[in-house]
């Protein structure tokens, strides 16, 4: 996708806007019940509509940049019996409307390759992780998972301060996507 507006964002969530990878990364995903998540990324929100009843003494927030994803994600919220509980905010990886170290859970699910600068946004997570927090990033595509893309990821987490601490496969049916779980280096 080059380019996310109103027209991609109702193209994306009519196609993708439950993919399996939202659920089989929640699902694999520990957590615990007053964690603060956050769904850096989120489109239409499913990754937290699926681990939101984990979190039942918990914060929920979505952030997305682009308005109709936003709008799409908060219709889809208000059918879930658990969306009531999801703070959803107009906000780039960039620019996250979150204090230091307040996040214990941070999910950016299929979206880094998408940001206008993903050095800002990764430093920016670092910054709203608190110290045992954990970002769970996780890419289309199984393992083994391409080198160079691979080295890039990596060579990007350690410019910002972040280490890979474990890399899972996860796969439904034709659907194959890598997970890393990454803490503050
Ligand atoms: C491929 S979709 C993935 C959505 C969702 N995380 C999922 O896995 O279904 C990429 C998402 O990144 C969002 N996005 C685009 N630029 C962004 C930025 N600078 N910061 C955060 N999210 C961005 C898009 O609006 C879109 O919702």
């Amino acid at each position: 996708m080059n380019e996310w507006n109103a027209e991609a964002a109702e193209w994306y969530a009519a196609k993708y806007g439950e993919y399996a990878t939202n659920r089989l990364a929640a699902d694999a995903t520990e957590v615990a019940p007053d964690a603060v998540v956050v769904d850096v990324g989120c489109g239409t929100g499913s990754a937290l509509r699926r681990i939101a009843p984990r979190v039942p003494d918990g914060t929920l927030f979505g952030f997305d940049p682009i308005p109709r994803m936003l709008e799409i994600a908060k219709q889809r919220a208000s059918e879930d019996p658990n969306g009531h509980r999801i703070g959803f905010r107009l906000a780039p990886a960039e620019r996250l409307p979150l204090e230091d170290a307040s996040a214990d859970l941070v999910f950016a699910f299929d979206t880094i390759d998408h940001w206008r600068d993903k050095t800002a946004g990764l430093r920016e997570i670092r910054r709203v992780l608190r110290p045992e927090g954990r970002l769970v990033v996780v890419k289309d595509g199984g393992l083994p998972f391409g080198a160079e893309a691979k080295r890039e990821f990596l060579e990007d987490l350690d410019r910002t301060g972040l280490k890979v601490m474990r890399e899972s496969g996860l796969a439904e049916d034709d659907v194959t996507c890598t997970m890393w779980v990454c803490r503050v280096a």
